[in-house]
């Protein structure tokens, strides 16, 4: 497995084996690798010749405010763990590979940056966008992996790789579990055995969510209310937002009838976490 530092370096790899009929394979990642990634991972593996996957905590998508300092890094693990996979390269930029001083374009979907996460992270799918964009031109991979976990960012890019003509097919994978129903997520990683606990609060309103659509349910509104008041029962959490909607423009839905998503952004103590589950509704 190589592990490349440069974007030069990158490119002339991802060039030479393109050159020799090889399709690509890019899974982009912040490294604190967990199932949910190894996941993306082992698809690529199984659907493209090359496997290169990303590591890079990147600043753009993080807010002032927010965890870019304290976002968990083990590279070293990280390493290992895609070593094990059979990944045929890693490529972990520094900062200032990635933006050299001077550094000023950026991307933007409009509209549905702004929906669910977007008001209570403002620049943030900007930075995902930006960054994303960068790296498919670097790699310039034909198919690249992505999970539901984070279906606003899965649909902003598949928008983005639309609207920009790319040639690279955007995937999305299941969005993956830990036994008891928490999404994995390397922010987990903050969580204290009480906050963990109180986590699942996330994952309990959703299939709450889901049986009540199952069972008929079609206004949204008592669907919602629902999911709050289960995740209001629980003193450590405070909610971002609940919400049930399309799933191509992220449109509020009076009114389940065909695919939706439900998706949630809550706080389990000082950690935002995020959760979604897609339903379909009777009718
Ligand atoms: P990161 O949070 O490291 O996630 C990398 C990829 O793994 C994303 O496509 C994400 O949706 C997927 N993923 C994370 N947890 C998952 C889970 N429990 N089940 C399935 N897939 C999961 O998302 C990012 O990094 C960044 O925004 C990035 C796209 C790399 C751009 O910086």
């Amino acid at each position: 497995m190589k592990i490349l530092r440069s974007v030069a370096d990158m490119k002339a790899f991802a060039h030479e084996r393109r050159t020799a009929g090889a399709k690509i394979g890019l899974v982009p990642t912040m490294g604190c690798l967990h199932e949910g990634h190894l996941s993306l991972v082992r698809e690529c593996r199984a659907n493209a010749d090359v496997t290169v996957v990303s590591v890079f905590v990147n600043p753009t998508q993080f807010g002032p405010k927010e965890d870019l300092q304290s976002y968990p890094k083990d590279l070293r693990r990280d390493v290992e763990m895609l070593q094990r996979e059979g990944v045929d390269v890693v490529f972990t930029p520094p900062e200032d590979e990635m933006y050299p001083p001077g550094y000023r374009t950026f991307v933007e979907v409009h509209g549905l940056q702004d929906r669910l996460c977007g008001p209570s992270r403002p620049g943030h799918f900007r930075g995902v966008c930006t960054i994303v964009l960068k790296l498919f031109n670097i790699v310039r991979p034909d198919i690249a992996f992505f999970g539901w976990k984070d279906a606003q960012q899965l649909i902003i890019l598949r928008k983005m790789a639309r609207d920009l003509d790319l040639d690279v097919r955007v995937e999305g994978l299941p969005l993956v579990r830990d036994v008891d129903g928490l999404a994995l997520s390397s922010r987990n990683s903050y969580l204290s055995a009480e906050e963990r606990r109180a986590a699942l609060v996330l994952s309990k309103g959703l299939r709450e969510a889901e049986a009540m659509a199952g069972a008929g349910e079609k206004s949204a509104k008592a669907v919602i209310a629902k999911v709050i008041e289960t995740i209001g029962k629980e003193p450590l959490a405070r909610i971002d937002y609940v919400e049930i909607v399309s799933m191509d423009d992220f449109a509020p839905l009076e009114r389940i009838g065909g695919e939706a998503l439900v998706a949630l952004g809550v706080f389990i103590g000082k950690t935002r976490l995020i959760d979604n589950i897609r339903i379909t509704g009777r009718g």
